[in-house]
């Protein structure tokens, strides 16, 4: 209430002729209250997006204006309930962009879909919650990839400004033997990190299971321990067991005067002046509402957030990208740029299923009666306790690929030379690069391979492979955007034949896990694939047939030289443009080997920081 009031009395004072027609809840402003010009305007109100402008708007003399085309949330069970809202309700609602990939040759001609959320807090509403870091590799083969600077040990303090963690109960760590290392973590961040009241008991089995097979727990992800099996909090707000997301540094900026959000607004160009020196002069925007383009001034810089899929698609219609591309669709080349698009790296989750015919009490339970399920739901209202407050998955293995039995990976005689058809050396430069990286870093137990992680639900492990050698592209499919504008998208995955491998591989050392005694005693009964697949041919035709999503998307603007066919420097600056950043996903150069939230978040925190430090203004 006082925040709503606070609200309405800056609004009153920064619009004093609009006052009586201002609505009763002014927690964001409408298209004819914004100012002329902001100091920053931030494009996408989503994970990065809300971070950045909270920091910016933390400086009362700056203005900040996110512009975010979807709506705020309604509060339902679907976002805040952790069992409910694991972004399966929201997919093809009006909260996802709805984005399909077109028919990649490498799976068959099949397409996949890409939830991408299309609402205050973006993805970070309707994704899994699961809240870890990546290892130490995955961070400093940025750094290798010639982004100095950029390291595990340079962003943890971003990390943890980012996080608000509580430790999990007595109770519970000693029950499941639940580790952490205090020190590696935040506590005064916006985003809540904790484990949820409930652990199915089956995990147990689980990390027994895995034990006899020689891995080790590592003591907390957060300290550089995000290999072997861990322990990973959710973004979970401990004290209402309820969706911790990117809303509260919204929620908690919204009393400032200088800092408005227009939500259900479009961005369709970036409005560029200058021609030796460009710079962003203006962002233009579209009401879901109205019919007519607007535009809003820029008087220090531009910020980019609209995601790894959203984001080079708002910059190739503004004639900042491939000129290849850019001019097939007549848009006038302002920066060429090959890099914006390309780069589209993915994490696709296969799943090896089991029914659990020896358990007295599973997630089985659930979905099988009516009544149990029931019962649990009053709990959680009640007690915020119970299955429901369980998000899925919190015991995670990050395994290198000789864990899995490959040790001679490096044998890829029949693999792809260049990501992607391109007429552009800096691609190709770039590729080999990272190959270079990430196939010395794989050869080495220091770098994940691929993820398993035990889900109650599935009765077994979702898998993906964490450091995809397939590279895809996003490009724009016209010349100018209007409010349901989504790009061509072709995840090209599979395309390098290591991804099919480690698939093929992880899906027998599945098989492994599952014969344990451990696991034996839950009485498993294999449900998917199903164990009339056994030869790799049958392993490799299910991979091909079976994914059908892609999340945890970078890459599309990626931080690397110019010359590597990098989009922004190491401070965020997109080349060739005096003052515009990208602060969301697609800048990531290579994608860690780890759900990606905990990294977004500690990159715009970071990229906060460098605008803050007013770094914009290129020479
Ligand atoms: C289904 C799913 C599950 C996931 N689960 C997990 C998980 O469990 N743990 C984890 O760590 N990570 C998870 N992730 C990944 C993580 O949530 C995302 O990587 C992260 O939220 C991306 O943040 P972002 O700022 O790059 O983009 P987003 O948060 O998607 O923000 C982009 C925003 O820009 C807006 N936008 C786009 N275009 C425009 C435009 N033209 N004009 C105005 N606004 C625009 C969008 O509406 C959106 O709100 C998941 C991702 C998905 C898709
Ligand atoms: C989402 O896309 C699919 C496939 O393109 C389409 O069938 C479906 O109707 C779309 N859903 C919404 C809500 O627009
Ligand atoms: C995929 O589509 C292409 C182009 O339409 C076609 O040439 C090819 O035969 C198709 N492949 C499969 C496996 O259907
Ligand atoms: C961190 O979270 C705890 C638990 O919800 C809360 O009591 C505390 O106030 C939070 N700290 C900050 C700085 O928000
Ligand atoms: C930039 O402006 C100069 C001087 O007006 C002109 O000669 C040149 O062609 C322009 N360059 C581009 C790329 O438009
Ligand atoms: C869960 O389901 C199993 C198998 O049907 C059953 O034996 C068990 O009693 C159920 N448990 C609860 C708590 O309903
Ligand atoms: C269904 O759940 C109720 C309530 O927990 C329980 O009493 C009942 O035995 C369960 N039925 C089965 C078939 O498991
Ligand atoms: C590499 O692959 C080729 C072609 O499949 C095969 O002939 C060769 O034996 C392999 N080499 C090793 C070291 O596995
Ligand atoms: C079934 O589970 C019970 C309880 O864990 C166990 O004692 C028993 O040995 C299991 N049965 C089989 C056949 O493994």
């Amino acid at each position: 209430m006082t925040s709503t009031l606070g609200t309405l009395c800056a609004l009153a004072a920064l619009f004093p002729a609009i006052t009586t027609s201002i609505p009763l809840i002014p927690r964001y402003i409408s298209e004819n209250e914004i100012l002329a010009a902001y100091d920053y305007v931030v494009i996408g109100g989503g994970t990065s997006g809300l971070t950045v402008a909270n920091r910016l708007s933390e400086d009362s003399s700056k203005t900040v204006l996110v512009i975010e085309s979807g709506p705020i949330d309604d509060g339902s069970d679907s976002f805040k309930i952790p069992y409910l809202g694991r972004g399966y309700l929201n997919y093809g609602t009006k909260y996802d962009w709805n984005v399909t990939s077109v028919p990649s040759e490498s799976l068959g001609n099949r397409t996949m879909i890409i939830p991408q959320a299309r609402v205050l807090g973006g993805t970070s509403s309707i994704n899994g919650m699961q809240f870890a870091r990546g290892a130490p590799s995955d961070y400093d083969a940025w750094e290798e990839l010639g982004n100095e600077g950029w390291n595990f040990k340079s962003l943890e303090e971003y990390f943890k400004k980012s996080e608000n963690f509580t430790a999990p109960s007595e109770k519970l760590s000693e029950e499941f033997g639940i580790t952490y290392d205090e020190s590696a973590h935040g506590f005064a961040g916006f985003i809540h990190s904790s484990f949820p009241r409930f652990l199915w008991p089956q995990i147990k089995n689980w990390v027994g299971a895995m034990k006899s097979l020689g891995h080790t727990v590592s003591q907390d992800p957060a300290n550089g321990g995000a290999l072997q099996l861990f322990w990973s909090p959710s973004s979970l707000d401990p004290d209402t067991e309820t969706r911790s997301f990117a809303r509260e540094y919204y929620d908690g900026a919204q009393d400032r005067p200088n800092f408005h959000v227009l939500l259900d607004t479009t961005v369709t160009k970036l409005l560029t002046f200058g021609n030796e020196t460009i710079r962003i002069d203006a962002v233009e925007f579209l009401s879901s509402a109205g019919a007519t383009k607007k535009s809003v001034k820029v008087k220090k810089e531009a910020v980019l957030a609209a995601g790894t899929i959203f984001s080079p698609q708002i910059l190739q219609v503004s004639g900042i990208g491939p000129a290849s591309l850019l001019k097939s669709l007549g848009i006038k080349v302002v920066v060429d740029l090959p890099g914006v698009g390309a780069n589209l790296q993915g994490h696709v989750y296969l799943y090896n299923a089991y029914q659990l015919t020896n358990v007295s009490l599973s997630a089985a339970n659930l979905t099988t009666n009516t009544t149990f399920y029931n019962e649990m739901y009053e709990l959680y209202k009640t007690k915020r306790d119970g299955p429901f407050t369980n998000t899925g998955s919190n015991i995670i293995a990050m395994l290198p690929l000789s864990d899995i039995g490959l040790d001679n990976f490096q044998n890829l005689t029949s693999a792809p030379s260049e990501p992607f058809p391109h007429s552009d050396t800096s691609i190709s430069k770039g590729y080999r690069a990272q190959l270079k990286v990430l196939l010395r870093h794989l050869a080495t137990t220091s770098m994940a391979g691929v993820e398993l992680s035990w889900i109650n639900e599935v009765g077994g492990t979702i898998f993906s492979v964490m450091h995809p050698l397939s590279r895809g592209t996003v490009t724009t499919a016209s010349s100018s955007l209007l409010t349901n504008s989504t790009p061509t998208v072709n995840t090209r995955y599979l395309t390098h034949p290591l991804d099919t491998r480690i698939s093929i591989e992880t899906f027998k050392y599945n098989r492994k896990i599952a014969a344990t005694g451990e696991m034996q005693v839950l009485g498993p009964v294999e449900v998917s694939p199903g164990p009339g697949v056994s030869t790799d041919e049958q392993f490799e035709k299910v991979i091909k047939e079976g994914p059908n999503y892609m999340y945890h998307m970078t890459g599309t603007c990626s931080m690397m030289k110019r010359e590597l066919g990098g989009v922004v420097d190491t401070e965020l600056r997109v080349y060739g443009v005096q003052n515009l950043r990208v602060v969301d996903a697609s800048v990531q150069p290579l994608i860690p080997a780890a759900h990606l939230q905990t990294t977004v978040y500690a990159v715009a925190e970071r990229a906060a920081d460098l605008i803050k430090a007013g770094s914009a203004w290129r020479e």
